[in-house]
């Protein structure tokens, strides 16, 4: 049985609770509230996205009653910015590891794995020179294998699939909001958003590959240094460490 959202009017991060039941993107929502002069701590939450948005120019499809599909208007100054995707990323674990019984691991620099599987993934979309970003979270609550497209079923999972048991959404919400309390303010302690990431570092030791210049590179990853970038061993035998993009894990023989 799916069961309804009830969002409170709002949250633990001190802005108002909007609740949609059907826009293109919260992130788009999000992005005009922030424009408008709406409050740190705004939440956009839909039941439905007609043109979710994925990181690298993808899409983000979540079926109805299934998933949080969700944007908060983070305001904070530039400065700390850079370790925001990590301190994303470890809210979504804390409130995952809060709402069902698994433990998450992040693959850098902010997807969601349970089991080596996408429970989340996370876009953001900031304006640091204005001193906002909005924070877009996908996360897959209560889905079910067969709601996922055919050709995600390998590579997604959901609170739901992890444990075998329906998953409220609405704790989801609650936890998601209290993760993100909590991450956003240890925004002012960089030495511990950097410590807690190295702790799921999904990818650490891996071989992994990536492009850089349209050109096709692999090595392996050596753990995020101090400013959240990832640190790559090169096949050519040269440390890089990579401060954006996107990395794959390669398949093990
Ligand atoms: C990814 O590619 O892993 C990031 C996916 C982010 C999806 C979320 S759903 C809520 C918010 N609105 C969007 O259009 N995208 C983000």
């Amino acid at each position: 049985m799916r069961r309804p959202l009830r969002p409170q009017p709002g949250s633990v991060l001190g802005g108002p609770l909007v609740h949609l039941d059907e826009t293109a993107s919260t992130n788009d929502r999000g992005r005009e509230l922030a424009l408008a002069g709406a409050p740190h701590g705004t939440v956009v939450v839909a039941e439905r996205q007609t043109a979710g948005r994925g990181r690298q120019g993808r899409t983000w499809t979540a079926p109805p009653g299934r998933a949080l599909t969700l944007s908060v208007l983070a305001r904070t100054e530039a400065a700390r910015m850079e370790l925001l995707p990590l301190a994303v990323a470890l809210a979504v674990c804390d409130a995952c590891e809060k709402t069902a019984a698994v433990e998450c691991m992040v693959k850098w620099p902010n997807d969601v794995w349970i089991d080596g599987r996408k429970v989340a993934g996370i876009l953001i979309e900031a304006r640091p020179q204005d001193g906002w970003a909005i924070i877009g979270i996908g996360l897959n609550v209560d889905t079910a294998t067969e709601d996922f497209p055919a050709q995600l079923r390998d590579t997604a999972t959901s609170l739901r699939i992890a444990t075998g048991a329906a998953v409220d959404r609405n704790l989801g919400l609650k936890e998601l909001c209290q993760g993100l309390s909590d991450w956003l303010a240890a925004l002012r302690e960089p030495d511990r958003v950097i410590d807690a990431f190295r702790a799921r570092d999904a990818l650490s030791g891996q071989r992994i590959s990536w492009t850089q210049g349209g050109e096709g590179m692999s090595g392996q990853a050596r753990g995020i240094d101090d400013t959240g970038a990832l640190v790559v061993f090169t096949d050519g035998g040269t440390e890089v460490h990579l401060d954006a993009g996107e990395v794959h894990l390669q398949q093990r023989a």
